[in-house]
């Protein structure tokens, strides 16, 4: 059974592909490697015991996409291929109009050609990877799946936007099955040390930037604000380990397989940690200093966010079960071992 992953080279796509191969299934990974490296389709073949098809190319590309579809027959296609980075949504909000609404209605229309072209004879099921971004700033925590939404910057906006365009496919045509995934914070690697985080420049996200101090790439850790209405006064996420988050995705492909119908459900660990927490659990897994110096709140943060996990457990009989050690020390054994990431001589 094909599962189809769009954007399956980067972080999550990757961790995914390895969890979707262990547990039988096989992907089929779709990229343009905008921002992934090749390199991991080898770690990828190590990981799963052989090569995985690749088919390299643009979800934009929607008579290519078609065509992937017919050519691999997947039972369902997960799509993780956009762009991710809040801050340059904000610089360029038209390259993320264009790559990540322009992208999924893309792969929406190829889905529907593939479909009455009768070359790919099954009900569409599509997981799709959003984000609890879309919660914008929760009033309460923790937050279930009926908060109100709302976007603070043009990335969120494209999630949303995703999600209304999924709900109305779903509504004109009942036989789709659609999971909407709201993740909260992935962190951490596959145990191997083989695939992990790999962000290009300066990191836009707490953890590869502890991990980039830790290894002394970087000299010191800006915390965005110390003045939060929060235990110690900084930020407080739902941090979620990737291994985790990937068999929530197995969970999600298999729960749309079972059964028609279409569902909405945060991927989270149900517990807040604080940046401080974090740079203390980073510093117990690396034995390493992570030098910081308190700087002012970054603009758009919430001071806290963490999921109400309940929906996924009883819906998808998944639960994360990983620790805040082991995210840390996940992460960094990927980061030692690979401390250029994929460009690591
Ligand atoms: P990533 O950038 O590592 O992976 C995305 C992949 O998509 C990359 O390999 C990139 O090359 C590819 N891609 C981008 N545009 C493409 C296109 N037009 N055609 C083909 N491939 C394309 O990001 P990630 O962290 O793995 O995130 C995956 C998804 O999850 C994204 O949609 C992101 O918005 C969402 N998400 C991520 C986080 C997070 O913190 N990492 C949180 C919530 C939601
Ligand atoms: N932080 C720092 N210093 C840094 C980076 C982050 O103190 O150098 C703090 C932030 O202020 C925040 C916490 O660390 O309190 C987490 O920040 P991240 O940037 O790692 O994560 P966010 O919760 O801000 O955002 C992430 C993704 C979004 C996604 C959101 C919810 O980047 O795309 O989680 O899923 F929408």
């Amino acid at each position: 059974m094909k599962i189809l992953l769009t954007g399956g080279a980067g972080y999550i796509g990757s961790h995914t592909a390895v969890t979707l191969s262990a547990e039988g299934l096989e992907p089929v990974v779709l990229d343009n490697f905008s921002n992934s490296h090749p390199v991991v389709m080898e770690r990828l073949a190590h990981l799963c015991g052989g090569p995985l098809t690749l088919e390299q190319g643009d979800v934009l590309d929607t008579p290519w996409l078609t065509g992937v579809l017919l050519r691999h027959q997947p039972v369902a296609v997960v799509h993780f291929a956009g762009d991710k980075a809040v801050g340059e949504s904000v610089a360029q909000p038209l390259k993320y109009f264009h790559n990540n609404i322009g992208g999924a209605v893309s792969l929406m229309r190829a889905m529907v050609q593939a479909v009455a072209e009768g070359g790919w004879p099954r009900p569409p099921a599509l997981v799709f990877s959003s984000s609890a971004t879309v919660y914008g700033d929760p009033a309460t925590v923790p937050i279930t799946e009926d908060f109100p939404r709302s976007h603070t910057n043009p990335y969120g906006h494209t999630k949303l936007v995703i999600e209304d365009m999924l709900s109305a496919q779903h509504a004109a045509d009942p036989s789709w099955r659609v999971g909407v995934l709201r993740y909260f914070n992935p962190v951490g690697a596959h145990p191997s040390g083989l695939i992990g985080e790999d962000p290009d420049g300066m990191p836009n996200n707490l953890m590869p930037f502890v991990a980039q101090v830790a290894i002394g790439r970087r000299p010191h850790l800006s915390v965005f604000g110390n003045d939060y209405p929060t235990p110690d006064g900084t930020g407080v996420r739902d941090y979620i380990h990737v291994m985790d988050l990937a068999s929530g995705h197995v969970a999600a492909v298999r729960a749309l397989l079972a059964k028609p119908g279409s569902f909405t459900v945060n991927l989270g660990t149900g517990q807040g940690h604080s940046v401080l927490d974090m740079v203390r659990a980073f510093e117990r897994a690396s034995g390493r200093p992570v030098p910081y110096r308190i700087a002012p709140r970054r603009a758009g943060d919430v001071a806290q966010c963490w999921a109400d996990p309940g929906r996924a457990r009883t819906l998808l009989g998944w639960q994360a079960t990983r620790s805040l050690d082991d995210m840390c020390a996940d992460a960094w054994r990927w980061q030692s071992g690979n401390p250029n990431g994929y460009r690591s001589p």
